[in-house]
């Protein structure tokens, strides 16, 4: 059972946590990568082959997100940051996702670690911006004029993470650290829960189902992060 003592939380967050705000996650059956190739639409290699097709993919994650709210699992976490604040304690979650859920939830204390949908990085002048509009062959960048040279900025695979030194820092210092709606499957992130186990911290895994390294964590609960993620706050800051 979680208990108010903890002073250090990361948590890490994957598709499942946005999916009953109706964003499509990857390795489900209806899965995006039951649709489209990996290699295809997330590689830099794919890029280079072929920037139309990855934008077009990018362009419709984009248009995916307009509009969509955060659930109750993302509005729980949002609160817990804010209790925690009034005790001295602090909690950092560290997503994968590439949707602006969390943000839109309120919280503050959060790493991108594969990057965002909302923005763009021009690779001729090193300009990340805020975009939500289609992204082309062709557009501009604003800051440098430069053409042909902006791209989504997310991390493809092959491509390091964004902030592993804060990542690891904050891993290495945790006493709580909780997974949320992640398949496990995506190095490095399904590696932090034996980084935080090493640290000494405990280990939750909250998912529908177990996942590829559920044996890996102290405790484990099943069901729609709906449900078990503000259940787990709950107790969490109950103590
Ligand atoms: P996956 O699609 O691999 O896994 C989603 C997990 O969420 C699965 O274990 C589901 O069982 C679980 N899940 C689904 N619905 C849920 C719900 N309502 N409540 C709780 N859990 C639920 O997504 P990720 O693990 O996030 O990277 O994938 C990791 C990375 O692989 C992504 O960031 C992306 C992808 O390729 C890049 O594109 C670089």
């Amino acid at each position: 059972m979680p208990n108010a003592a903890y002073r250090r939380i990361v948590v890490l967050t994957g598709a499942g946590i946005s999916a009953e705000s109706g964003i499509a996650t990857f390795r489900d059956k209806e899965g995006l990568w039951a649709k489209h190739d990996i290699n295809e639409v997330a590689t830099p290699e794919g890029y280079a082959r072929n920037p139309a097709k990855v934008h077009a993919f990018y362009n419709q994650r984009r248009m995916d997100v307009r509009g969509v709210e955060p659930n109750t699992a993302h509005m729980a976490l949002a609160g817990l940051e804010q209790q925690l604040d009034r005790r001295g304690a602090e909690v950092l979650v560290v997503t994968q996702n590439v949707d602006p859920l969390h943000e839109r939830a309120g919280t503050q204390r959060l790493i991108h670690m594969h990057g965002e949908l909302l923005r763009v990085w021009c690779v001729a002048c090193d300009a990340r911006l805020t975009w939500d509009q289609e992204l082309s062959t062709s557009t501009v960048c604003p800051a440098c004029r430069a053409s042909r040279r902006m791209r989504p900025d997310i991390v493809w695979f092959g491509e390091m993470p964004y902030h592993m030194e804060r990542i690891e820092a904050a891993l290495a210092a945790a006493d709580l650290f909780v997974s949320i709606g992640t398949s496990g499957n995506v190095y490095p992130a399904s590696g932090f829960v034996a980084e935080a186990r090493r640290a000494g911290a405990r280990t939750v895994e909250l998912n529908l189902e177990p996942s590829e390294g559920a044996s890996l964590f102290h405790e484990r609960r099943h069901g729609p992060a709906s449900r078990i993620v503000p259940q787990f706050v709950e107790e969490l800051l109950a103590g």
